[in-house]
């Protein structure tokens, strides 16, 4: 896949375009590999047809939330993107709301990885107990770590949430970036709605 693009001579081309097109061209690759990886660790896939196969690739996901410990996180993969299920403890609430002055987009208003409506708010969720977000960073699509308690990494500090090895931006435990850091959104969040209490349904939220 090019990444090239074509300018009069002479012109040198904008940065920020640049960076903009690599970051797509990196988080396409890492869906499409994800895809594949789906297929393999899903044998019953291959005795669909080709069209059938396709369309369970892009299925919804249903997730039992039960099992998730308070403070513990639950990847699920959905359209071959690593999805995070985070349950979030009071304290861990607590610590978002702390850090509102310091993130770079609080209410989730950038339209660059757009949030649904529903998450447009200080938690970024439906309910404030479950993050639910892309496990990807928005800078160059690597895999941020985490989460990490008040000074259990040093790039947080006292702060808690996700740190992005490859670059260093670094996230709250609602998945908003921090400012000043290369990362230029929030993590995203898929959409999805709650079934019941302890089941939710990643990759729809027609009529919730
Ligand atoms: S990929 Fe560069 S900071 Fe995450």
């Amino acid at each position: 896949m090019s990444t090239s693009t074509s300018l009069p001579s002479g012109q040198a081309p904008d940065p920020a375009s640049v960076d903009k097109e690599r970051r797509n061209a990196l988080i396409v690759t890492c869906a499409v590999g994800g895809v594949g990886v789906a297929a393999v660790a899903a044998p019953f896939l291959a005795s669909l047809a080709p069209s059938e196969r396709a369309k369970a690739a892009g299925a919804p996901v249903e997730v039992d939330l039960s099992s998730i410990a308070a403070g513990d996180k639950l990847v699920v993969e959905w359209r071959g993107l690593p999805v995070w299920i985070l349950r979030r403890t009071p304290e861990m609430l607590q610590s978002i709301k702390k850090v509102d002055g310091e993130v770079a987009d609080p209410k989730s208003q950038r339209t660059q990885y757009p949030t649904p409506e529903y998450a447009q708010n200080e938690f970024r969720s439906r309910k404030p107990e479950y993050l639910i977000a892309v496990g990807i960073c928005t800078h160059l699509g690597c895999s941020p770590a985490g989460p990490f308690g008040p000074n259990q990494n040093s790039q947080l500090g006292a702060d808690q949430g996700f740190l992005c090895p490859c670059h260093g931006s670094t996230f709250d435990l609602a998945g908003r970036v921090f400012k000043n850091k290369p990362a230029p959104d929030n993590l995203p969040v898929p959409p999805h709605k709650y079934l019941s209490d302890t089941l939710v349904l990643i990759g729809d939220d027609s009529n919730a």
